[in-house]
């Protein structure tokens, strides 16, 4: 009786010892973004901390429509013809898998062009690749327009589509409400706007249509760090994409020579790109450099195998002028 007693409670104690401790559910919080690889990147810049895992394809982060973007990808406005699909072709020959365009930028069959020729060289899978383009706020049929994306691009499915800029009430809110439709297609994934720049503008996308904002395409800088609407729209699950990463162009020097973006990249042996693009990422932001060389593609894309520290990262914050070089 008494052995039986004694095994019971060496069984009890074996149990006890072998059971795996229960995983601890993620705490919700609105300062991380949860990336594909499991890891959790900060958004905040103060507690930018993670270093990204080397790896030849970007991170992505979840949208609130429950699709996957890439944090980095190449940025489209003003490459054509060739250019445009070789620099697309080699973008994503490098590693890129978001590419960013728009039917104001007149070159989607191009885009659309590079992905096939990829996907027919065996770079990439059209499930691996994040196509967005937008839409013109002036247009009398953005439900044609969405068609004629397609067509132009050669896809079935647009990834992310945005309002490209505000143009009038009823204008936004036409081509807001036929992406919607869209969505409920299958013609677009997720949804989202550009060159909103307020809480209370944005704020009409989220609290007026069912389907809120996955993403705000802005200007956004070194010089122009529109920060509080970045922590406001973290908390609503929306993303901030920056455009103009680099200043864009006619004032890329004023961000590639400025001397603490160079005494950073000294330190690092890096460029001083390569250390904007990673200030946007350790900042929280989706960043679509532009370029038309392959090169410069393949080096803003080569940022995985360092950090920015939190000292350098205040450094980079300091630049911030709060002003646009934009008004639209
Ligand atoms: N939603 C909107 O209203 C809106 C507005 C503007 C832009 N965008 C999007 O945002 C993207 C990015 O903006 P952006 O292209 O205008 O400006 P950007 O990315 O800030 O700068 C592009 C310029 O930087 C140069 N560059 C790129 N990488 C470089 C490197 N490693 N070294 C030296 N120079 C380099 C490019 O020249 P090279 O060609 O010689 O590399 C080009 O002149 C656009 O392409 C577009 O997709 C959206």
């Amino acid at each position: 009786m008494l052995l039986k007693k004694i095994i019971l409670i060496l069984e009890a104690l074996l149990m006890t010892a072998f059971v795996m401790p229960e995983e601890k559910p993620m705490k919700k919080n609105a300062d991380t973004i949860r990336l594909n690889s499991g890891f959790n990147m900060r958004r905040t810049q103060e507690r930018a901390s993670r270093v990204f895992d080397k790896q030849k394809l970007a991170d992505t982060i979840q949208l609130n429509s429950g699709f996957n973007m890439p944090v980095l990808g190449l940025g489209t406005w003003t490459l054509t013809g060739e250019t445009c699909e070789n620099a697309v072709y080699a973008a994503l020959k490098s590693g890129y898998r978001l590419i960013d365009t728009a039917k104001y930028y007149g070159n989607e069959r191009e885009v659309g062009n590079a992905i096939r020729r990829a996907i027919k060289d065996g770079i990439c899978k059209r499930e691996e690749i994040f196509v967005t383009t937008k839409l013109v706020p002036w247009s009398n049929n953005p439900d044609l327009d969405i068609d004629d994306s397609l067509k132009q691009l050669g896809l079935s499915y647009i990834d992310l589509c945005l309002l490209h800029q505000h143009g009038s009430a009823s204008g936004d809110d036409a081509v807001y409400k036929a992406m919607i439709r869209a969505v409920k297609s299958g013609k677009i994934r997720s949804i989202g706007i550009s060159n909103f720049y307020t809480e209370k503008t944005v704020s009409h996308f989220i609290n007026d249509f069912e389907i809120p904002p996955a993403v705000i395409q802005n200007e956004n800088h070194l010089k122009y760090q529109n920060n509080s609407l970045r922590d406001w729209a973290a908390k609503k699950g929306i993303y901030i994409e920056s455009y103009y990463p680099f200043g864009g162009r006619g004032h890329t020097k004023e961000h590639f020579q400025n001397e603490t973006v160079l005494e950073i990249a000294r330190t690092h042996g890096k460029s001083a790109a390569q250390i904007i693009v990673r200030w946007h990422l350790q900042s929280g932001y989706i960043a679509i450099p532009g370029s038309s060389n392959p090169s410069h593609i393949a080096e803003n894309f080569d940022v995985w195998d360092f950090e920015l520290t939190v000292n350098e990262m205040k450094k980079l914050n300091a630049l911030d002028t709060g002003q646009r070089y934009e008004n639209w």
